[in-house]
């Protein structure tokens, strides 16, 4: 498969700046950006938070596996939501299709960013280090299993990340 027309996939926990970095990315690779979450709660009319609770998890999972599948074969930065990679079908689909590329954060990193915010169903009362440190735990072996290149966003600028990550992608081979 010809990698320059195949997506660059950001993985990553909530808050670690793959919207914000895909969107940049995006437009240097002159590439669409596609968010995952936007899109989701777009045809589901509704919020992300509103999709868990009237729908449930499980429904929001089939749905952003089913966006997951149509995004193959697309030269686009997809900005995937935090659990994606998180589901073996997912992992090997981007893989198999893709470049995985995780942004990694520190707890703290990730809590400065996501404490003023709400909209994440899976942090409402749990807005605290401690809890999100325990999740990353439980989520890290996934998204280091799933990834082809680890990024360190912690104390950067998005620039910064964004120069390493367009010259980490142009050497790879096929891409
Ligand atoms: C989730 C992350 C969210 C969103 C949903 C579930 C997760 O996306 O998809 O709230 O399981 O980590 P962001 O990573 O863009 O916040």
């Amino acid at each position: 498969m010809d990698k320059k027309k195949s997506p660059v996939y950001l993985i990553g926990f909530m808050g670690c700046g793959k919207s914000t970095i895909g969107r940049r990315l995006a437009g240097r690779l002159g590439a669409d950006c596609l968010e995952m979450d936007e899109i989701l709660a777009k045809r589901a009319g509704k919020t992300i938070a509103k999709i868990f609770e009237e729908d449930g998890e499980a429904a929001f999972r089939r749905m952003e596996s089913e966006l997951l599948r149509e995004t193959a074969g697309q030269a686009a930065v997809v900005s995937c939501g935090g659990g994606v990679a998180l589901r073996q079908e997912n992992a090997a689909q981007m893989r198999r299709t893709g470049t995985v590329l995780f942004l990694a954060a520190a707890p703290q990193t990730i809590y400065e960013r996501v404490k003023n915010h709400t909209g994440r169903p899976l942090l409402d009362g749990h807005m605290n280090v401690e809890y999100i440190t325990e999740l990353m735990e439980k989520r890290a072996p996934y998204y280091e299993a799933a990834a082809e290149i680890t990024v360190r966003v912690d104390g950067r600028g998005i620039e910064e990340i964004v120069d390493e990550i367009v010259a980490l992608l142009a050497e790879r081979p096929g891409r």
